[in-house]
Formats: structure tokens, C-alpha cells, sequence
């Protein structure tokens, strides 16, 4: 079915896309992960910094474009998939005030969100929102569950230089200030089934699934999942006391922090190495399962890359993709 849809000059095609409420499918929003790509049938585009790493010459000959990158020169028309159980889903503009914060291990902050009572967030367990600041957006997940949405939760990890997220941790924003958020965005959602799910965390790619564990636990659903969460030290899985209160209270969930960076002492007792080496050790054929996956792009490429040839079913890596804002120049911290 077709849409119609206004781009502004130099916006984003993706973007006006998604502020129309038109939930098209993506994850890094910064050229990378690929899963904006869409078929141009008709008109042009370009690119303002160039071809992004997410496409190849070749997909670009086939007329492949990445639509979180593409500017419109012309009238487009657009070939692209639309994500059918998110697609209804709203997506607002809030005023908001940081009702409560919390630290969570040196570098990660709880920011609870208060949200205007009469203008509740409705959004899916595993979605982000987008912190508005003057011309620029900053995408954090939502660690809280949809039916717990008074105070909406984020895990805010200091980038040293960062714009935003040093202002949570150096005082310029404290409990009480005024945010703009919009939101919910992406199609990094669970997706109700009765198989088994192995989700893989790296650092705060926690959040979104903590959301999902949460309305998963919470209400009742016996599907067997096992999360791994994938941090450089034990501080670093920073609700590990939480997750193993889960592990003791349902058995159909498991629980395995695996530690990058450990010291010798951490090393005793934590599995060591890449988290998704460690899920290919416990996990080598995943046929049955479905893989929910947040963190950094590195951890993400490393999944989409070996995972598929472990046998995991074409469409049944649903993941998230952290990467930088697309307006901040790489490599700069
Ligand atoms: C879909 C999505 C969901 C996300 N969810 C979360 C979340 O739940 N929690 C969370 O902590 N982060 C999350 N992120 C990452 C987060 O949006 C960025 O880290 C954030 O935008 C940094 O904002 P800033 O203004 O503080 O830094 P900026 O001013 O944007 O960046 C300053 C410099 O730091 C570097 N930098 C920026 N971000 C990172 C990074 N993530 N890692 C390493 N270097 C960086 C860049 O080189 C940049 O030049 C998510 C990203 C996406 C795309
Ligand atoms: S490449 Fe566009 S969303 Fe990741």
C-alpha cells in the first residue's frame, strides 16, 4: 500500500518517514548496520557525507539506498518493507522531567523519566526514544516495561566528551530539569512466540532487554530464555544482583555474565572472553532459537556475522545497533 510523505531539504529521508508515523525498519541511524536499506524505483538522492559504510558499490548500482543517510534531490518513490505490528504505534513529541536518578556502575546512570500525566508513553518492551536537544537527538532504549510506565527508565552511559550524556553526570542536568523526548522508535520489539530466546546485552544494550525480561517475567509468559550480558568487568553488569534474583524466582530463565576485560579475581568465578563467543560455546547449533541482541555495533556485527552460519534462521535476529549519533564525528573522544 502506498504513502505519501513530506521531506524538508537535508532531513533525513528516514526521519520523515518515522515522524510521519511510518515505522520503516532501522537500528543504527548512522549508515552502519544496513537496516534502512530500501529500493529507489524513482528519482534521486544523496549522501552528505559520502557513501556510508552500511551499503556496498554494488547495492548501490542495484539501486539500494540507506534511508537513514539519503537526502531527496527530486520527487522519490520508495520501495520499502514497513514493520506491520509497530507501524500503529504513535509517535510523540513530550515535554518531561528527570524524575529520579540513580548510578548504576561508575559510567551508567538510571534517569527515570516523569512524563505529563495526562499524555502516557505507549510503546513496545525493547523501543527507544530520542532526547531532543536544540537541532540534535540523542537515542536512548526504554529499560522499563510497557504496563510500568509512570516513570519511564533509561541507562545513560557517560561518552567522555559527550554532549549529552556528560551532562548527566557532571550536574548540568539533575533531577527535576526539563527534557524533550520523542518517541517510541525502532522495531527492536519482542515478538510473541513459544520457542526458545537467547538474548545477548553488551554494556547498556541491557535496557531494552531488561524492558522485555521485565514484561516477559512479570506477566507470566513460560518461555525458556537465556540472557547473556557481555560488560568489560563484573561493576559493568551493573543489575546483576536483579537478573540472579530472577534467576532464583523462575526457572525457565538463565542467566551468564561474561566478562571481556576480568581481573584474576573476577576471572575465577565469571566466564571470560566475547559474549557472543561464549553464546556459540553454550549455543553451537541455533536453529531453534530466536536471538534478541542490544549493545555496541561491534558486538552486533560480530552476531550477524557468525551467527547465521550456526545455523539461526534468516529473520530471527531481531537486534539493536548503539552506535553514535549520526551528527557527531566518529573517533573525536
Ligand atoms: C537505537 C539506539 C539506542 C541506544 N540506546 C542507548 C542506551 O540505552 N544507553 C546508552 O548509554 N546509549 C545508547 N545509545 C547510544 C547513545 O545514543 C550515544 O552514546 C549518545 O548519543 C551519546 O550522546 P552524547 O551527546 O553524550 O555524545 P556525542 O556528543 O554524541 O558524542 C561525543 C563523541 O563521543 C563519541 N561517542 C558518541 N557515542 C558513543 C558511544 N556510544 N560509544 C563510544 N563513543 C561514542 C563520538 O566519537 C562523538 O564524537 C543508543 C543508540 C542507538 C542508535
Ligand atoms: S544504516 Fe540506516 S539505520 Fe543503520
Amino acid at each position: 500500500m502506498g504513502r505519501t510523505l513530506h521531506v524538508d531539504a537535508g532531513q533525513p529521508v528516514l526521519e520523515a518517514a518515522l515522524r510521519a508515523g511510518l515505522n520503516l525498519p532501522h537500528s543504527c541511524k548512522s549508515g552502519h548496520c544496513g537496516s534502512c536499506r530500501a529500493r529507489i524505483l524513482a528519482g534521486a538522492i544523496h549522501y552528505p557525507h559520502g557513501r556510508p559504510l552500511g551499503i556496498s558499490e554494488a547495492e548501490e548500482a542495484r539501486g539500494f539506498v540507506l534511508l537513514c543517510q539519503a537526502r531527496a534531490d527530486t520527487d522519490l518513490v520508495v520501495s520499502a518493507r514497513v514493520i506491520a505490528n509497530v507501524a500503529d504505534v504513535e509517535i510523540k513529541t513530550l515535554p518531561c522531567r528527570i524524575g529520579r536518578m540513580a548510578l548504576l556502575a561508575p559510567d551508567v546512570m538510571q534517569v527515570m523519566l516523569r512524563l505529563p500525566a495526562v499524555e502516557p508513553l505507549r510503546f513496545q518492551a525493547g523501543q527507544y526514544l530520542d532526547v531532543l536537544l536544540d537541532d540534535r537527538r540523542r537515542s536512548f532504549s526504554i529499560a522499563s516495561p510497557p504496563h510500568d510506565s509512570e516513570l519511564v527508565e533509561l541507562h545513560v552511559r557517560r561518552v567522555r566528551g559527550g554532549g549529552f550524556t556528560e551532562r548527566i553526570f557532571d550536574g548540568g542536568l539533575t533531577t527535576g530539569a526539563l527534557l524533550r523526548i520523542e518517541g517510541p522508535i525502532g522495531q527492536f520489539i519482542y515478538r510473541d512466540g513459544t520457542g526458545p530466546v537467547l538474548m545477548v546485552a553488551g554494556g547498556t544494550g541491557f535496557a531494552p532487554l531488561k524492558s522485555m525480561l521485565r514484561h516477559l517475567l512479570e506477566s507470566g509468559v513460560q518461555r525458556n530464555v537465556h540472557c547473556f550480558w557481555g560488560a568489560r568487568h563484573e561493576r559493568d553488569v551493573y543489575e546483576q544482583a536483579l537478573v540472579l534474583d530472577w534467576v532464583r524466582r523462575f526457572a525457565h530463565f538463565r542467566f551468564t555474565a561474561v566478562l571481556s576485560d576480568a581481573s584474576v579475581a573476577e576471572a575465577a568465578h565469571h566466564r571470560v572472553g566475547w559474549v557472543h563467543d561464549a553464546v556459540l560455546a553454550d549455543y553451537p547449533d541455533l536453529a531453534p532459537f530466536e536471538v534478541y541482541a542490544a549493545g555496541p555495533p561491534a558486538m552486533i556485527e560480530a552476531l550477524r556475522e557468525s551467527f547465521p552460519r550456526h545455523g539461526l534462521a534468516p529473520g530471527k535476529l531481531y537486534f539493536d545497533s548503539f552506535d553514535y549519533a549520526p551528527d557527531t564525528r566518529r573517533g573525536s573522544t
